[in-house]
């Protein structure tokens, strides 16, 4: 192991008073609360308070989020749209293109439920939503991508990092094969950002959607939305507003000339409150350290995996570490039972379908995998 499981928490677990009441396993549904996102939204209070209507600062505030999120992915700011959701920013995609010389759009069963939804709205538009499935050992092999993608495919919109069993997509060789056959490729990376590095140019995305409120450690309210820049000028997007235009002080409502940046992917007034919180919680994750994160985090799930293996109970979850996320997910027979059963013992973590959702964070120690290990040994009779 690269980084001692030690390192990070000894570092950093002192900023989030909630480890002061109970233990905090699931920042794939949260981020904890830190001190420094407390402070951003104090800060938004005050400066309300102190000069009434600073739009100017807060639209500089939105830049700044903008450039942290960039420099995130490595991107440019110019190509990236500050939105209220990763939904808004991808349904401004949407409404943008046109399903005509190609109408396909490839998805796979790992989807979170949005992308699901703007994609199948289209149908009403002319398009025609495919699913990759996935295959009998869980995993959705790139030999399926090659069976779907096709000279009719738009687009395939891909997941990074599975919200339900926290496996990860083989991104790069499904980019190959997409833009092999002329098709363009949106990543959904909300469940990975901030989790580990993620670089849209080794990747290779056209497009990708994110929010801050897991393993960013922001708040609800903030999305953002990536345009690799020789496309940003291909997507004319219907759904817009005000944010969108070439010209936001120029107040024109006679015509729409939306921005020749990413910001066309924009829509109305930004979540200054949200921004303020989003910026608090990047600026903290790039102090604490991504990369470093990543590792730590593999770590304490090695730990975990051993524990759950004595225990003898179903990970869900990849095994190989290049294959999953931060997110660990465990069989059970009845998991809201589950979760609740854990919440008596003092540790907060998920569920999604019938599965105990686990996900460590740079905060996280080797002590508190350990907890939860001796809570499931307690309560072994709802695992599966
Ligand atoms: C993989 C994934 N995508 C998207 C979202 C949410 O998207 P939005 O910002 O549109 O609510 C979530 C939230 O849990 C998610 O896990």
């Amino acid at each position: 192991m690269a980084v001692s499981t030690e390192t990070l928490p000894a570092r950093c677990r002192h900023r989030f008073p909630i480890f002061g009441q109970r233990i905090y396993i699931n920042s794939c549904a949260q981020g904890a609360l830190s001190d420094a996102v407390r402070g951003a939204y104090e800060q938004y209070l005050r400066d309300w308070d102190e000069y009434g209507a600073p739009w100017e600062y807060w639209v500089e505030r939105g830049e700044a989020a903008r450039a942290s999120f960039a420099d995130l992915i490595n991107a440019e700011p110019d190509e990236v749209a500050v939105t209220t959701s990763e939904s808004a920013g991808v349904a401004s995609l949407a409404s943008g293109l046109r399903f005509a010389r190609r109408s396909k759009v490839v998805l796979t069963d790992w989807e979170f439920p949005t992308i699901g939804q703007i994609w199948h709205a289209q149908e009403a538009r002319g398009a025609r939503v495919v699913h990759v499935r996935e295959a009998d050992d869980g995993t959705i092999p790139v030999d399926h991508f090659a069976q779907a993608i096709d000279d009719d495919t738009l687009l395939v919109s891909i997941t990074h990092v599975c919200y339900r069993n926290g496996a990860m997509t083989d991104v790069r060789n499904i980019v190959d094969l997409a833009h092999e056959r002329g098709a363009y490729v949106l990543l959904d990376v909300y469940q990975s950002i901030g989790s580990l590095p993620v670089d849209v140019k080794e990747l290779g995305v056209d497009f990708l959607g994110a929010g801050v409120l897991k393993y960013l450690l922001g708040s609800a309210g903030l999305g953002f939305f990536y345009c690799r820049r020789e496309l940003v000028e291909k997507v004319w997007p219907t759904a817009t507003g005000w944010f969108a235009d070439r010209d936001i002080f120029e107040m024109d409502h006679t015509d729409y000339s939306p921005a020749t940046t990413a910001s066309r992917f924009q829509s109305g007034t930004p979540p200054i409150p949200a921004i303020y919180a989003g910026i608090g919680g990047m600026d903290l994750m790039k102090e604490i350290g991504i990369a470093e994160t990543r590792e730590h985090v593999l770590g304490l799930n090695a730990r975990l995996i051993e524990g759950l293996d004595e225990l003898q109970a179903t990970l869900v979850t990849p095994r190989p570490p290049e294959r999953r996320g931060a997110l660990m997910c465990v069989k059970s027979n009845d998991v809201t039972a589950l979760v609740a059963a854990l919440e008596q013992d003092g540790i907060v973590t998920s569920e999604r379908d019938s599965n105990l959702r686990i996900s460590a964070h740079a905060y996280n120690t080797a002590e508190d995998v350990d907890t939860v290990l001796a809570s499931l040994q307690r309560h072994r009779q709802l695992l599966a």
